[in-house]
């Protein structure tokens, strides 16, 4: 079998605190094959940034292994692997919107010429609708706009595998299902591995070629479902039976026997 692009293999992670241990994931196998969306849905606080930080190497997990297209996190070569877009897009106020963009090349391509990054990052951000706003400064931009500047960077590197940690959280609903569209329509262009979290069902089953539901905390996975939508996927999926009925399903998974809501 070909290697997956990321494999978790089971998982658990437990944060020690002054009040004592916190487990946060317990026992998470999954598998997203290269340059797949997989969408990682739970509840707040069921451990989704915990998950999207073991993958990153950004912390270990208490037991467990993770694999990098079928290499050890621990001996991975990680630079230029890893695209990162977090809930807030995190920009420094000093750059303007293409010199926040230039910034990961400085940092992960540096045998790129000063004129090829802000060329890079002129084009990131002509491709995520930004163009004519390439030397605003962030507080001249709204907040969709500054998570576009966001998504740019993390994209203007060609990352293999690109991590989402609720990216559109913040938004109005229209910019968000604005933002939804262009993100899938970028993917098809760079084909990057996705690992998207979120607690919009919606959302994710609108996005992903494969959702794992996340159980409260500890996180547990309660089901992997693949979803069966063509895509391209039209903004009217949204009011169609089969997406409605998988909506409601996962639900009902995530509000459990007792009925309990994330
Ligand atoms: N550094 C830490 N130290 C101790 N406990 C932590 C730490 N980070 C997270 N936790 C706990 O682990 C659990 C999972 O946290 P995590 O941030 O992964 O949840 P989440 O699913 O991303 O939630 P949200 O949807 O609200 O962002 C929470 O109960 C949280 O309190
Ligand atoms: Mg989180």
């Amino acid at each position: 079998m070909a290697h997956a692009a990321i494999e978790l293999e089971h998982v658990h992670v437990t944060y020690r605190t002054r009040d004592g241990l916190v487990e946060a994931l317990r026992d998470i196998s999954l598998r997203v094959e290269p340059n797949a969306f997989l969408t990682v849905v739970g509840p707040s606080g069921c451990g989704k940034t915990t998950l999207l930080k073991i993958v990153s190497g950004v912390l270990r997990p208490s037991r467990g292994r993770i694999l990098l297209f079928g290499e050890d996190l621990s001996q991975a070569r990680l630079e230029g692997k890893f695209g990162f877009v977090f809930q807030r897009p995190l920009l420094l106020p000093w750059r303007t919107a293409m010199g926040n963009v230039a910034l990961t090349s400085e940092i992960v391509a540096k045998q790129l010429s000063r004129e090829q990054r802000l060329e890079r990052a002129r084009e990131w951000l002509g491709l995520t609708g930004l163009q004519g706003f390439e030397d605003k400064y962030p507080h001249e931009l709204s907040g969709g706009m500054q998570q576009r500047v966001a998504l740019s960077r993390a994209l203007s590197f060609h990352p293999q595998i690109l991590l989402m940690d609720e990216p559109f959280a913040a938004l109005d609903e229209i910019t968000r299902e604005a933002m939804q569209g262009e993100l899938l329509k970028i993917w098809a262009r760079i084909r990057s591995t996705i690992l998207f979290v979120t607690h919009s069902i919606a959302e994710a089953l609108l996005l992903s070629d494969r959702v794992v539901i996340l159980s409260h905390r500890p996180g547990e996975i309660l089901e992997t479902l693949d979803i069966p939508f063509e895509r391209p996927r039209a903004e009217l999926l949204r009011g169609q039976k089969e997406f409605v009925e998988l909506v409601e399903h996962v639900r009902s998974k995530l509000r459990g026997p007792e009925g309990q809501l994330g």
